[in-house]
């Protein structure tokens, strides 16, 4: 049902869980070349909803960022950007139809022609009978994609796969991987992440899925083996039990983003930077509360306006300091809140449902906020009274 254990929203949607090429060339533009000058990266209005480009083109004219500023993840080496999927198949809280499926092709097109490598997605995203759609969409637009085979070859895919309670048994967590590659029609996962861990509530299950992931691992199924919704503590633990069966760990997806920086992400991320484990930034747009685009009398559809009425009255500090800064560097809101995340050393992978977007968000890369742009949007996000909910299974 399109889960993610991620707010009080979320919550709301635990409760559910349990029931539970381009046809048009792709718009590819040249944003900006990675050592900063020209390209039409600003383009910002007040509010930051402003896309970006002025020009499209099928053709990509600069890099977004050098080869040798890729990312390694393990054995793997990837965009220092990636592009989340939940959106794609979730009706309840991100509003998905299918009719938007051809824009969300054009976005997948956009992202690889532009050198995203990285996509996040999970076996329990798409809510009711989109269950799944999430991979199959991403599996569907890796087959259709037009452009060069190498673009393809490129691709990361890192699925989650849910800790649903009646998976109990290693056997039972690699059919689940199976049945994600069957989804994508793909024959080997670019990481295989443990979507979250059972720690808190079953920990028995979790030693299971642990052996799940080796499995999985061992048999070829994925190149490569992630946790998301890890605390330092159960990280440390994770990572020993894999090392001792030979399968490192080389992910951890955590909610990570100005609203989201507590000392708990700071630890996490010191201790993976301790471990070889790379972060990977869930939610770096809280949401979309760091768009500038919402405002307590502008609040989403759906179940996100409940979260964004408790939060954003508080948020004037820290949206005012991204705008300014967004005007003086000719970026957006969501661009400056982004490149906060690359600066901190995370690969951030905002989620993306429209061209416009991931457009916008690309525009994050080639530029790097300066330490004393950084403090000040720190010492903001301090002042803000009311911060993201932590995910629910989040452990310590
Ligand atoms: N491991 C986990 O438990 C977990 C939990 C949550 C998310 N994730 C992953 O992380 C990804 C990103 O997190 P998220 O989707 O929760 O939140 P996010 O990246 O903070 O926000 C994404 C939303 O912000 C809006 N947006 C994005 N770019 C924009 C732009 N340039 N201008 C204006 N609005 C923009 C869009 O929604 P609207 O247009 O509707 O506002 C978009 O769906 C997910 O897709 C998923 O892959 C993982």
């Amino acid at each position: 049902m399109g889960f993610e254990p991620t707010s009080l929203i979320h919550q709301a949607l635990t409760n559910q869980y349990m029931a539970a090429v381009p046809s048009t060339p792709s718009p590819v533009c040249a944003l900006r070349p990675p050592w900063g000058g020209g390209g039409p990266a600003g383009g910002l209005r007040a509010g930051g909803q402003t896309p970006v480009s002025s020009s499209r083109s099928s053709l990509r004219l600069v890099p977004l960022f050098w080869p040798w500023e890729k990312v390694k993840i393990g054995p793997l080496s990837v965009s220092p950007l990636g592009f989340g999927t939940w959106a794609w198949g979730n009706q309840f809280l991100w509003g998905y139809e299918e009719d938007m499926d051809a824009s969300l092709q054009e976005t997948f097109n956009l992202a690889v022609r532009n050198g995203i490598t990285l996509f996040d997605t999970a076996d329990s995203y798409g809510t009711g009978r989109f269950n799944g759609r999430s991979e199959m969409l991403l599996g569907k637009f890796i087959r259709e994609y037009k452009g060069p085979q190498k673009d393809i070859e490129d691709i990361v895919i890192a699925t989650k796969f849910a800790a649903y309670p009646w998976r109990l048994t290693s056997g039972q967590f690699v059919r689940a991987c199976k049945s994600s590659l069957n989804r994508m029609q793909l024959k080997k996962i670019g990481i295989g992440q443990l979507h979250w861990s059972t720690a808190n509530y079953a920990p028995l299950q979790e030693s299971a899925l642990w052996d799940g992931l080796v499995a999985m691992y061992k048999k070829g199924l994925v190149r490569a083996v992630g946790v998301s919704n890890y605390g330092p503590k159960q990280l440390v633990k994770i990572h020993d039990y894999l090392k001792s069966r030979g399968v490192p760990l080389c992910s951890a997806q955590v909610q990570f983003s100005l609203l989201s920086m507590s000392d708990e992400q700071m630890e996490l991320k010191a201790v993976s930077d301790s471990l070889g484990i790379r972060l990977i930034s869930y939610s770096p747009l809280g949401l979309g509360m760091l768009t500038g685009k919402y405002t307590a009398s502008k609040l989403p559809r759906g179940p996100r306006a409940i979260l964004f009425r408790q939060i954003l009255p508080g948020l004037d500090p820290l949206l005012s300091s991204l705008r300014e800064i967004a005007e003086r560097r000719k970026k957006t809101m969501p661009q400056v809140a982004i490149n906060w995340c690359i600066c901190k050393g995370t690969i951030p992978i905002p989620g993306v449902k429209s061209v416009r977007q991931a457009e916008e968000n690309l525009g994050s890369l080639g530029w790097r906020l300066s330490s004393a742009e950084i403090s000040q949007l720190e010492s903001a996000a301090r002042e803000s009274p009311q911060k993201m909910i932590q995910n629910i299974f989040q452990t310590r």
